[in-house]
């Protein structure tokens, strides 16, 4: 088992659930640290249950993650499927996001160790499962911050233009425009133009002193600063205050809420119990509170669309 990738909360949980079962089931567990590039650097240790005591809580991971160049090269695995020889290691459990489940993918294709995925990413842009591992305390960890970012907004009639994580995806961001009943989100699904922007904020102004504007990362028109800047020049004669403030690397940390806790053991729980029912080259998820299998072909090139009731009910609830 490993964990690859941007970390997220919730990780550890996996981590002890996958461990924890596979010791109830028999058989013997082995966490490999740093992803891929420990794969390749032979860093493996045996696991016992005590290994995952305290950590259901904490975020992070305990077995370290990277993001691998070494394990894109064919060299690369093949050295990684040596010391996983030496060791006797018979399946696989890769704990990650899109770029994991890649690797996962051309290396059973290559090397044929039964391999079964975990979404572990904040993003929840994985295909396959309605959410990844981390996701929602990274929503709640950006709530907590927008809601004090909206008291000192409300109190200087400010603008203020507030970047969440996502990649190329928007659900962080949607997700935190709604519970933070922000008066605009722009996220990379609705190629939102500046235009628009000014013209709502324009808009808005008759019945409201402040505005909270989630940019979600990944827009091809900018991030949230050079947004800010563009829609201040259009404002340019009027007395109005505009700030920016990029949440970052906070969203990723901390403890995991019960939500990733329990998702990220019950999807440990099914990695190991599909391993030994014969399940390969495919992500354990949970769609309509039901674990499901899904390939990994799919996983990495199928789209996940936003819910489209939930931009309508923001655009709605921003009025
Ligand atoms: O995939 C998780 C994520 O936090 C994205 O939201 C973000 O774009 C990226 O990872 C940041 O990566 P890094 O920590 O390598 O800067």
């Amino acid at each position: 088992m490993f964990t690859s990738g941007g970390d997220s909360p919730g990780m550890n949980a996996c981590i002890r659930s996958v461990v924890r079962t596979g010791l109830y089931r028999g058989l013997d567990v082995y966490g490999i640290m740093y992803g891929y590039d420990g794969m390749i650097e032979g860093t493996i240790k045996k696991m016992a249950s005590h290994s995952v005591s305290n950590i259901i809580q904490r975020g992070g991971t305990i077995l370290k993650s990277a993001r691998s160049e070494a394990f894109m090269t064919k060299e690369g695995r093949q050295k990684a499927y040596a010391e996983l020889t030496k060791l006797g290691i018979e399946g696989l459990v890769a704990i990650g996001g899109d770029g994991t489940f890649t690797g996962a993918k051309v290396f059973f294709e290559e090397y044929g160790i039964p391999t079964v995925g975990c979404p572990g990413t904040i993003d929840n842009d994985i295909y396959g499962t309605d959410y990844t591992i981390g996701f929602d305390t990274a929503v709640n960890t950006a709530l907590e911050a927008i809601d004090k970012i909206r008291d000192t907004a409300a109190a200087h009639d400010r603008i203020f233009f507030i970047e969440v994580m996502g990649r190329d995806s928007g659900y962080i961001g949607i997700e935190c425009g709604i519970g933070g009943g922000a008066e605009l989100v722009m996220v990379p699904e609705t190629r939102t133009k500046i235009e628009d922007v000014v013209k709502s904020l324009k808009g808005l102004r008759k019945t409201k002193t402040s505005s909270i504007i989630i940019v979600a990362e990944g827009l091809d028109c900018g991030d949230a600063a050079q947004i800010m800047e563009r829609v201040k020049a259009s404002f340019k004669d009027e007395e109005k205050e505009f700030k920016v403030t990029t949440l970052g690397h906070i969203q990723r940390g901390g403890n995991p809420t019960a939500k990733d806790r329990l998702l990220g053991s019950r999807m440990g729980m099914a990695a190991v119990e599909g391993l030994l029912a014969g399940e390969s080259n495919c992500m354990a998820g949970v769609m309509n509170d039901h674990v499901v299998y899904t390939p990994f072909a799919d996983c990495i090139t199928k789209e996940k669309p936003l819910k489209s009731d939930y931009l309508r009910l923001q655009e709605i609830l921003s009025i």
